[in-house]
């Protein structure tokens, strides 16, 4: 434990600090090869369950890259898994689910998360990298946002259109409201429960909200979105909202009332300040695919994300979404250095 103030939470308040923070969205994972010896075969759910695993694959990043902000190891469709909906993740596809939600009768079979009774592991991996990190290099809990861990429940399987999610939200909007509600309620608790353990700050990954019209947006999925972050205003940590493709969104992501926006590569810093203003704080935006060119592209555009921040002391760097498994851990390393060094606010 030290008495400096985390860069990364100081930026999330748009506090003054001394560098521009980084982590990256999976920096835990596949690209490490640390990660794929420890995790063996079998499902993502089975490693989450075990707190010594999940801590560790928790710490690997932060060890090997440097960063100031630990994700923690673990999964959006946790909760849902803990309550028995009948969840998992099949390697290389993502969250499948043997009977999709389909009708009012599906929501009984959504009862509210205890967290202590029905994810202790989760709460046990917060505490032990907490512990281990101390306050210099903060635990971030995390939850999936009601839409897209909907999406999930509704499509029975990773989508590209989103049909039968959109289809139950505009053509029966009472069920889909009453099923939103009881995901942001599991974020919540799931939320608050992590940062009990010790979590410093939390993200709300709406990640296929992107998927969505803005008028779309605004009535099915604002109102649920709006509910989580409010449900976790009084814990006095930052809380970060992110989506993928969410440009012509982000007005409206606002008013759902995070401290931080997640902005993936496809909207420049800049314009999306111009968007949310300039009095909450931002996080990305180098495009995870750009991490595979030879070096001096990938310093170019880090360069030309810290110039298109401008200084602005609200940034937290990232990727505009997660890592790519053939990632060379090597780049992120570098990457990690190069913001340090050359991350100005002013
Ligand atoms: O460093 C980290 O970010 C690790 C923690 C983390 C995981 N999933 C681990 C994971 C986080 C924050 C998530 C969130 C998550 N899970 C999201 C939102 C983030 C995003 O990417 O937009 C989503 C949509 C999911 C659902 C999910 N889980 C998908 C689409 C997949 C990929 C399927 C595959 O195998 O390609 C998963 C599996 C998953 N979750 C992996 C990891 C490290 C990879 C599979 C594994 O190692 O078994």
């Amino acid at each position: 434990m030290t008495e400096r103030t985390s860069a990364f939470l100081a930026a999330c308040r748009l506090e003054p600090h001394d560098r521009v923070p980084v982590w990256f969205m999976r920096q835990a994972g596949r690209s490490l090869p640390e990660y794929r010896a420890l995790r063996g075969e079998g499902s993502i759910l089975d490693a989450i369950r075990q707190p010594k695993v999940a801590a560790e694959i928790t710490l690997q990043p932060v060890r090997r890259y440097g960063v100031d902000a630990a994700i923690l190891y673990s999964d959006i469709v946790v909760p849902v898994a803990a309550i028995g909906f009948g969840v998992d993740v099949a390697p290389g596809t993502g969250p499948v689910v043997a009977q999709p939600f389909r009708t009012k009768a599906d929501l009984d079979r959504l009862r509210p998360l205890d967290a202590e009774r029905d994810t202790p592991y989760v709460l046990e991996t917060v505490a032990a990298v907490a512990e281990e990190l101390g306050d210099d290099v903060p635990v971030i809990g995390f939850a999936g946002a009601p839409f897209t861990v909907a999406s999930y429940l509704v499509e029975g399987k990773p989508s590209r259109t989103y049909a039968k999610t959109k289809a139950l939200m505009q053509g029966d909007p009472g069920l889909w409201s009453a099923l939103a509600d009881r995901l942001a309620d599991l974020a919540i608790a799931s939320l608050r429960s992590q940062v009990e353990a010790g979590a410093g700050a939390v993200q709300v990954f709406d990640s296929w909200a992107g998927a969505l019209s803005p008028a779309q947006y605004e009535r099915h999925v604002l109102p649920a979105s709006r509910k989580v972050f409010e449900g976790v205003a009084d814990l006095d940590v930052p809380r970060i909202h992110f989506g993928v493709n969410t440009g012509e969104l982000l007005r409206l992501m606002r008013e759902a009332g995070a401290d931080v926006i997640g902005v993936d590569w496809r909207t420049p810093l800049s314009v999306a300040r111009s968007r949310v203003g300039n009095d909450i704080a931002l996080q990305g935006n180098l495009d995870p695919a750009l991490c595979l060119a030879p070096w001096p592209v990938v310093a170019d555009e880090v360069r030309a994300v810290l110039a298109d921040n401008g200084g602005h002391p609200g940034h937290v760097f990232n990727l505009g979404h997660g890592v790519l498994p053939e990632t060379d851990p090597a780049v992120l390393e570098r990457v990690v250095q190069l913001v340090h060094d050359e991350g100005k606010t002013t």
